[in-house]
């Protein structure tokens, strides 16, 4: 295991500090809670640590910082912790923006290693004009030129050995290069950055998060083999199960959108199925949990797809049913079609010793009580 052990003044081994970008989202803000249980120090970045509260108190973690501590601390503000919250004193958090240059430079100092969780998703598509030249400049440059300021600050702080970059399920595909449905999916099956700027049809908002997670990792792997950092990628599925953040995070709205009909998100999922032959699910907790194990494991190297199972829509719509029980799912049996679906494959992980906690059927059970107990559904 790359990870060494420090003595802290009680003479107990205390772990290395880490980083994790993006720390007041969904993905980020467990990481951070996970990693503080395991005895790690942790710097989080988030843009503004200003926000009156960066985690949710409703699920006993951390409370709301108060507006003196905030007015007279800037980069490095450390978050109290309630008394049932553990690690309190070994979190600290930073202001930083993957916009601008050198931002991550100081929460990186004195880190081992690093989460690269933060992905900027900020784009208004509603503009037609020139629509292709603006998703390059202001969407995919910046999320490129993001990502390797973040490197830079690993390479800068001479302490990170190794950056765990999350990537996303998006950007992989069941289909080979002949458009038939491949038996065995895996972290290899990765859509060509060209095919997915010709499918216009599945509409810009899509298209521009995979490829910005596309490029941003690919350009991560190069920098990272040239400047000789370890960086190993995660590629989650839809995430889901419960929270810390203190609105529903969109991957379970996205999830639950046969339920609540949602628009917008209703047609992600109906994007997820029909490019996969069903909708790979992770819950939350094994999402975290992958992230430290290829952190902490010398072997891992290149990509590891981490789900635990993969259900077609009228599944996940029968299991939610059975937790919801005013909704129906027989629609959904009607609307999509039979089909042999592909084997979403996560052996690479479980090959190197990773064990999932929660299966597909405990991912649902648990968005929707969660979302029940919040009220998003009623
Ligand atoms: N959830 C899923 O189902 C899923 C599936 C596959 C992959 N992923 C990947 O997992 C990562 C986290 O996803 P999530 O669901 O946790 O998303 P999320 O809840 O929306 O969190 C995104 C995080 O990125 C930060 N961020 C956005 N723009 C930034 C910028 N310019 N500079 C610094 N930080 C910025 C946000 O900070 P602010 O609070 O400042 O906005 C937030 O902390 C992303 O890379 C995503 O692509 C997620």
């Amino acid at each position: 295991m790359m990870m060494m052990m420090m003595m802290d003044g009680r003479d107990s081994p205390a772990r290395p500090t880490v980083c994790v970008t993006g720390a007041t989202g969904y993905i980020g803000s467990w990481l951070v809670r996970s990693l503080l249980q395991r005895g790690y120090r942790v710097h989080a970045t988030a843009r503004d640590t200003g926000r009156r509260s960066l985690f949710s108190p409703s699920f006993h973690t951390l409370t709301p910082i108060p507006r003196r501590h905030l007015e007279t601390t800037d980069k490095a503000a450390k978050l109290p912790l309630s008394s049932s919250s553990e690690g309190s004193d070994r979190l600290s958090v930073f202001r930083a923006d993957l916009r601008e240059e050198g931002s991550f430079d100081e929460a990186v100092r004195g880190c081992v290693a690093l989460f690269h969780v933060a992905a900027s998703m900020d784009f208004d598509a509603s503009a037609q004009q020139n629509i292709e030249d603006r998703v390059r400049s202001e969407i995919l440059e910046p999320a490129v030129r993001g990502t390797i300021n973040v490197l830079q600050a690993c390479i800068r702080s001479e302490t990170v050995k190794r950056v765990v970059f999350t990537s996303s399920v998006s950007t992989i595909t069941a289909k080979d290069d002949t458009g038939n449905w491949r038996a065995v999916v895996d972290e290899s099956s990765t859509t060509p950055t060209d095919v997915v700027w010709n499918s216009k049809p599945r509409g810009w908002i899509l298209q521009v998060y995979v490829l910005s997670k596309l490029l941003t990792e690919e350009k991560a792997f190069e920098f990272a083999e040239a400047k000789g950092i370890e960086l190993v990628s995660i590629v989650p599925p839809t995430v889901a199960g419960p929270f810390l953040t203190p609105s529903v995070p969109a991957s379970v709205r996205v999830l639950l959108s046969p339920i609540t009909g949602d628009p917008v998100l209703y047609p992600v999922l109906v994007s997820v199925n029909s490019r996969l032959g069903s909708v790979p699910l992770a819950h939350i907790e094994d999402i975290c949990d992958a992230h430290i194990f290829l952190m902490e494991n010398a072997d891992a190297k290149g990509r590891y797809l981490c789900s635990p199972g993969s259900y077609s829509i009228p599944q996940l719509a029968d299991l939610m049913s059975l937790e919801y029980p005013s909704f129906s799912s027989e629609r959904f049996r009607m609307e999509f079609h039979d089909s042999i679906p592909s084997v979403i494959s996560s052996n690479r992980l479980k090959s190197l010793g990773f064990e999932f906690k929660h299966d597909v059927r405990e991912i649902v059970k648990q968005s929707v009580n969660c979302c029940m107990n919040c009220g998003f559904l009623s």
